[in-house]
C-alpha cells in the first residue's frame, strides 16, 4: 500500500509491459490498492463527488478495490481504464455482474475514445506518479502534459480531477497549475495508513480534512510541518466555468470557492 521510493527510477512504471508482467506475477494476490484504500479517501470523495449518479472515470485503475468500494458506497457509474490489458481482463471478469463498473484498456495519454466533457470526476491514484517515475525528465514531463491535457478535456465545467500522489507541491504544482487547464487547486495532506504520531509531538492539531494553506506560487508555506515524511497528497483540481474564470485572479485558494 505504500510507495517504494527506491524503485521509482529502477522500473519503467510508464510501460505497459512492466505492468502486464507485474499483474500476471501478482494474479494470486487478487487485488492491491496503492497508497490508500477507499476508507481513507472516502471523506474527500463524498465531499467532492456528492452525487452518486456522477459519471466517474478512474485512470490507471490496476487491480485496486477502490472502484468496487465506491459502488458499495452507492456510486452508480464508474468507468475504469488502464494501459495493462492483463489488469483490465482480470477486472472485467471479476466484475462482469456489476453493471456500475466498466473496464477498458486504454492509455491515459490518449483517451480519444471519450468525447469532450463527458465525466464529472476523474480519479487518479498513482497513475500520474507512474508516468513521472522515470529517469528521463523531459519524457516524463511530456507524458504528464499529455495525460493532464486529456483529463482536462474529459472533465465537464465544474468537474473534479482528484489526484492522490506521493508528489509534494514542489514537484506536482508546476504540472497541475497550468492556465490551459483552468483548474482551481485545493490540497490536502494525509498520513500513510498506520502512521503513528509521536506521543510528544504537539507540532500540529490540524485536521487532515482541512485544506492545506498554499503560498501565492501554490507551494507549502516554509514553516508548514508535514508530520509523516511519507504522507500522501490529495490535489483536488476543479475545472472552472466561464463565470468563475472571470472572477479569479490568484492564490490563496480556499474550500469555499469549490
Ligand atoms: C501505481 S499503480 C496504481 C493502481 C491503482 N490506481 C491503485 O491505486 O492501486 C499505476 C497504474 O497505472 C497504470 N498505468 C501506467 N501507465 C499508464 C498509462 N499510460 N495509461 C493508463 N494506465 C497506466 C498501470 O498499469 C498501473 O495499474
Amino acid at each position: 500500500m505504500y510507495r517504494d521510493v527506491s524503485s521509482c527510477n529502477t522500473y519503467n512504471y510508464g510501460d505497459a509491459t512492466y505492468w502486464d508482467a507485474r499483474y500476471v506475477q501478482e494474479a494470486e494476490m487478487g487485488h492491491f490498492d496503492w497508497y490508500q484504500r477507499y476508507s481513507g479517501l472516502r471523506p474527500f470523495i463524498r465531499m467532492y463527488i456528492p452525487s452518486c449518479s456522477s459519471r466517474v472515470l478512474v485512470v490507471g485503475c490496476g487491480n485496486a478495490l477502490m472502484s468496487e468500494d465506491m459502488v458499495k458506497d452507492g456510486y452508480e457509474d464508474i468507468t475504469n481504464i488502464d494501459i495493462s490489458s492483463v489488469a483490465i481482463e482480470m477486472m472485467r471478469r471479476k466484475y462482469e455482474s456489476i453493471p456500475q463498473l466498466k473496464y477498458m484498456q486504454m492509455d491515459v495519454r490518449d483517451m480519444s475514445f471519450f468525447s469532450d466533457e463527458s465525466f464529472d470526476c476523474v480519479i487518479d491514484k498513482g497513475t500520474l506518479d507512474s508516468l513521472m517515475c522515470g529517469t528521463d525528465a523531459p519524457t516524463s514531463a511530456a507524458s504528464a502534459a499529455r495525460m493532464l491535457g486529456e483529463v482536462s478535456r474529459l472533465l465537464k465545467a465544474g468537474g473534479i480531477y482528484m489526484l492522490i500522489t506521493y508528489g509534494d507541491p514542489n514537484v506536482r504544482m508546476l504540472h497541475l497549475d497550468q492556465p490551459v487547464y483552468n483548474w482551481r487547486i485545493i490540497l490536502y495532506i494525509i498520513p500513510r495508513p498506520g502512521f503513528q504520531k509521536l506521543a510528544n509531538n504537539s507540532s500540529t492539531s490540524r485536521s487532515y480534512l482541512e485544506p492545506v494553506p498554499l503560498t501565492e506560487k501554490g507551494l507549502l508555506p516554509p514553516d508548514f510541518v508535514v508530520e509523516d515524511p511519507d504522507s500522501h497528497f490529495i490535489y483536488v483540481c476543479k475545472k472552472m466555468d466561464e463565470t468563475e474564470l472571470s472572477s479569479i485572479t490568484t492564490y490563496p485558494l480556499d474550500v469555499d470557492h469549490l
